[in-house]
Order: structure tokens, then C-alpha cells, then sequence
């Protein structure tokens, strides 16, 4: 048995981002009562998606013409319908307290010259309330700052270390079970597990997420039983650079908030570029069909001091020869963020009691069926803490029952999705012979999605996007392997299939989830879809 069996601590949060971090942070540091807290990330500590987030934290903080009621109403408004005005409710007013406490742990935030916090306005928001560093790279900031804090109050950091399974025994989660770096397979115990492992963007080929976004906290739930809503919401970022690189470079909205405008083909405006994105996004889609084209243009020439606002962005433009004072920038939607995930509480408990769950990886009903821009960073801040406040006082979240509190009070009420799910990895799964090229078969994957469940999908699109993850299904149990590679693939299977039966199930369009059979919202389908899982 390694170490990491043997050990034993309080708590094992199982990723690196904001949500993680900050949970780890606050339950490794708090005085008297601080606990033995583990990480276990794939990569290294500061891989993770929360260093690419670009626009920054919505938070109330400035002067008297904003408000919490304001920003939770521009939340409510962007979601469509189908948030959790409670979930939303702590999300805004705790925000600023977070942000507040991430300041005091050292991240620097833009100030004016004045010192106060500069604060940019981006798609959605009524008011100018969004806080950012280095003028687009505020994830890395938040990261930086939240990696330094871990590394001096963590128990242990386990990297390269590949969260495979929940245990599950009594009704409880007992830890996870992991795949070493030389492929050792051990289990982790401990009493409270924490899923934090951010987003599926890995499902798409064009996308914005890091090639470490494959929804695998995700796939763990669903292989568990643990109930997951709302995955149908996969939102598109209007303005991705339309650039063969891979992630997507993107274009923060922090420049539509700056004046920067949106092109057609002919030069012409066509939509308000700071409505909420996937009213943007949608907009761009029917556009580019009209005209034939697989990108469309963001007009930054009018922008006074680009390259000192914007300097990570300026680079990355430099490096493919765009000078974006006398250029207009190719630009297409790209996937960027899962407004579903892991149905929580208020305090991100599951359904599983010694299971928590926040970030992107959860439910929490902040998003609905679309995330108000810069919500993200927040959502992993407030949640994170709550969860780890919850772990303090050493509760446990639901009963075994795992009755929950009802996440939406919608006149649909609650829907049920059925999914088979394979039976967890490492005991019956991914014993093949290795053989096929795990790039290939991603790319496959990942182009059956973009093409059959991007901005715009039908059930036709979409049935053969599920036929090929039927095959990918075939090919994993005849040749997948216990290496990370084949592993993330497993998980992008399940995942998409859970996103296509979900969005196969709606019959509307809806925020992020757009139905080429189905035009606008339908009052009865407002409801949040459960995914019931039965083992393959
Ligand atoms: C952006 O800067 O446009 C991205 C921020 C976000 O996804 O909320």
C-alpha cells in the first residue's frame, strides 16, 4: 500500500480550481478547528480552468448605483427562467465578502488611480460591477493567489494523481479510489470528499476550456447515482478568436463592455452586444448561416488604450499578426461554460451524504439555463466557502435518503431523464488492449459534438452525435485502458451522453439550449431535468 492509502485525513477535495481551492484554503487554515485537507488533482496544482478565465468576478462592491437586488436581477433575467432565486440570492450578497477575503489572501485586483476597484461591465449586467486583474487575466490572479494559500495550509497535495470512482458504502461517500502516476490503483478515505473538478468543454472541438475540462467529477456522479440536473445548458462564448488553436484564445466580453462591436460579413451590426450571451451567440449562429460563413468579426478599433488595458490579450493577437486599433478581429462562438452539473443544497451538498459538490462541476440553480457573464469565479468562491463552513461544523448534508431541498419553484416543476451508466472505472471497465489512438477517437468525439449539440441542435443532429458516442462506447470496452488518456475519454462518453439525453428530452429553446424544431420558450417545460442513472 503507497502512502496515500495509509494516510488518513479529514477531508480530500478532488480538483484545483477556484471552488477547490478556496474550499481547501478555508478548511486547512481556520483557527482551532482546521482539518486535514488533501487535494488530488490530475495535473498540477495550478492547472485548471479557473487560470484561463479571462473578464473576472461580478461582485457588488462600488458606488451607490449598483446593487445586489440589481445584479441578481440581471442573473435571474440571463438564466431564462429556470434559476434558483435562493441560490442567487446568497451568490450576490456573498460575493462581495469573497472577493473581499481573496483581496486580504493577496490577489490584486485593477484599482483606478484613485485606488478603488476599477470595475468593468459585460454582457447582461445593468451596471459596471465587474472586478478583474491584469485587465483580462483575473482567473490567473485568483488562481495564483488561491495556489499560494493551499501550499502553505494543505495537509498534502497529491498531483498527477487521477480521481477515478466515488466509494460508496453505508448511503455515504468514503473517499475516492485513484490511479497513481505509475498507475497504481489505491483508495482514498475520508470522511468528507469534495467534488470541485470543473467543466466538460473538452466535449467540443472548438472550445475555450483547457485540454483538462473533461467533465470527469461529473461522469464520477452520474457512475454513482448521485443525482445531476440541467446539462442540456452547455453555453457558447460569442467571441472566441476564429484561430486554429486549440483552446479557442478568447476575446473577453470585457471588450464588448470597453465599446468593441459585432460585425457581420458586410460590416453591419446585428444584435446588442451586450445582451446576455447566448442571446449573442444565437444571434451570431443565424447570422453565419445566412451568410455561409464560419466566422463573423469583433470591431475593437474604437477602444482607447487596447494594448495597456488589455496586455495578455494584446499578445495573444500580436502572435498571429492582428493589430486590433486598425483591424476587426475573426471571431466565432465557442463552448465555454456548463450551467448544470451536481444537483446542490445551498452548502453543496449532494445527494450523497459525505458528498459536496461546487464550481462548475455542480447545480447549485445560480446559472439556470444561462450563466450570467463573470458569475463563474463567484460561484466557485461562495460555494467553496459555504461548503467548507458546512464541513467545519462536521455535518453531513442530506439524509440517507438523500431527500433534498427543491432546487426550482417553476410550474413544471422537477422532469426526470433516464441514462445507463457503465459500472465504475477500475473494477470492470477499461481493461482492453490499449490499441487505437485516444486523439483520434477525442476528435471524433468531439467533432460529432460540436456538429449534432452546439449553439443550435435538432433530434436529428443530435441522434447521430449519440450514435457516435455508442461506438466510442464500444471501442472503450474492447480497448480502454486504465491510463488517463483512455479514462478522460470514458468520461467525455458519459458526460455527452448525459448532455444529448437531456437536450433530446427538451423541446424547446431555451437560453444556452436552442432547438432548430423548437422556436422560443415554452412555459411547461420550464423545469429542471433530473438524470436518473441505471448501471449498464
Ligand atoms: C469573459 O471574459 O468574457 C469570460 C468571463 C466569463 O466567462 O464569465
Amino acid at each position: 500500500m503507497t502512502e496515500i492509502a495509509t494516510a488518513s485525513y479529514d477531508v480530500i477535495v478532488c480538483g484545483s480550481g477556484v471552488a477547490g481551492l478556496s474550499a481547501a484554503v478555508r478548511m486547512a487554515s481556520a483557527h482551532d478547528r482546521a482539518l486535514k485537507v488533501c487535494i488530488i488533482t490530475k495535473g498540477e496544482l495550478s492547472q485548471s480552468a479557473t487560470t484561463w478565465a479571462q473578464g473576472g468576478v461580478a461582485a457588488v462592491l462600488g458606488g451607490d448605483e449598483d446593487s445586489t437586488d440589481l445584479h441578481l436581477a440581471d442573473t435571474l433575467a440571463a438564466g431564462a427562467g429556470l434559476c434558483d432565486t435562493d441560490a442567487v440570492r446568497v451568490l450576490v450578497d456573498e460575493g462581495p465578502i469573497c472577493v473581499r477575503e481573496l483581496i486580504e489572501l493577496g490577489a490584486e485586483f485593477d484599482r483606478e488611480s484613485s485606488g478603488s476597484l476599477s470595475l468593468a461591465r459585460e454582457g447582461g449586467h445593468s451596471r459596471a460591477r465587474v472586478v478583474h486583474a491584469g485587465g483580462a487575466a483575473t482567473g490567473y490572479e485568483v488562481e495564483r493567489a488561491l495556489v499560494e494559500a493551499t501550499r502553505s495550509s494543505a495537509s498534502k497535495i497529491y498531483e498527477d494523481v487521477f480521481a477515478l470512482d466515488l466509494l460508496v458504502a453505508d448511503g455515504r461517500c468514503q473517499g475516492v479510489s485513484v490511479r497513481l502516476a505509475d498507475g497504481t490503483i489505491e483508495e482514498v478515505r475520508a470522511r468528507h470528499t469534495v467534488l470541485a473538478t470543473g467543466g466538460v468543454g473538452q466535449l467540443y472541438w472548438v472550445t475555450t476550456n483547457p485540454a483538462e475540462a473533461t467533465g470527469d467529477g461529473l461522469a464520477m456522479a452520474l457512475r454513482a447515482g448521485v443525482a445531476v440536473a440541467d446539462v442540456e445548458f452547455m453555453q457558447f462564448h460569442p467571441t472566441a478568436l476564429h484561430h486554429p488553436a486549440m483552446p479557442r484564445p478568447l476575446l473577453s466580453e470585457a471588450l464588448r463592455g470597453h465599446g468593441a462591436l459585432l460585425r457581420d460579413g458586410s460590416g453591419q451590426q446585428f444584435v446588442d452586444e451586450l445582451a446576455p450571451r447566448d442571446v449573442v451567440s444565437r444571434a451570431m449562429a443565424k447570422t453565419m448561416a445566412a451568410e455561409g460563413s464560419d466566422h463573423l468579426w469583433l470591431d475593437a478599433t474604437g477602444l482607447e488604450e487596447f494594448d495597456l488595458r488589455f496586455p495578455n490579450l494584446a499578445a495573444s493577437l500580436a502572435e498571429i499578426g492582428i493589430d486590433p486599433g486598425t483591424e476587426w478581429i475573426p471571431i466565432a462562438p465557442a463552448a465555454h461554460h456548463l450551467a448544470g452539473g451536481i444537483i446542490t443544497d445551498l452548502d453543496g451538498a449532494t445527494s450523497l451524504p459525505g458528498l459536496w459538490a461546487a464550481g462548475e462541476v455542480a447545480c447549485s440553480g445560480v446559472h439556470g439555463a444561462n450563466r450570467l457573464a463573470s458569475n463563474s469565479l463567484l460561484e466557485g468562491m461562495v460555494f467553496g466557502a459555504r461548503v467548507a463552513e458546512q464541513i467545519l461544523a462536521d455535518n453531513t448534508g442530506p439524509d440517507a435518503t438523500g431527500v433534498m431541498r427543491p432546487l426550482l419553484d417553476a410550474p413544471g416543476g422537477v422532469g426526470t431523464v433516464t441514462l445507463e451508466v457503465p459500472a465504475p472505472l477500475g473494477l470492470d471497465q477499461l481493461t482492453g488492449d490499449g490499441e487505437g489512438s485516444v486523439p483520434e477517437l477525442r476528435s471524433w468525439l468531439q467533432r460529432a459534438m460540436t456538429t449534432g449539440a452546439g449553439v443550435v441542435r435538432s433530434a436529428a443532429s443530435m441522434a447521430e452525435a449519440a450514435q457516435v458516442l455508442a461506438e466510442l462506447d464500444a471501442t472503450l470496452a474492447a480497448h480502454g485502458r486504465l491510463e488517463p488518456a483512455w479514462l478522460e475519454l470514458a468520461n467525455l462518453v458519459t458526460v455527452g451522453q448525459a448532455l444529448l439525453a437531456a437536450a433530446t428530452a427538451r423541446a424547446e429553446s431555451r437560453g444556452n439550449h436552442v432547438r432548430a424544431e423548437y422556436d422560443g420558450t415554452d412555459e411547461a417545460w420550464r423545469v429542471r431535468q433530473v438524470l436518473t442513472t441505471t448501471p449498464r
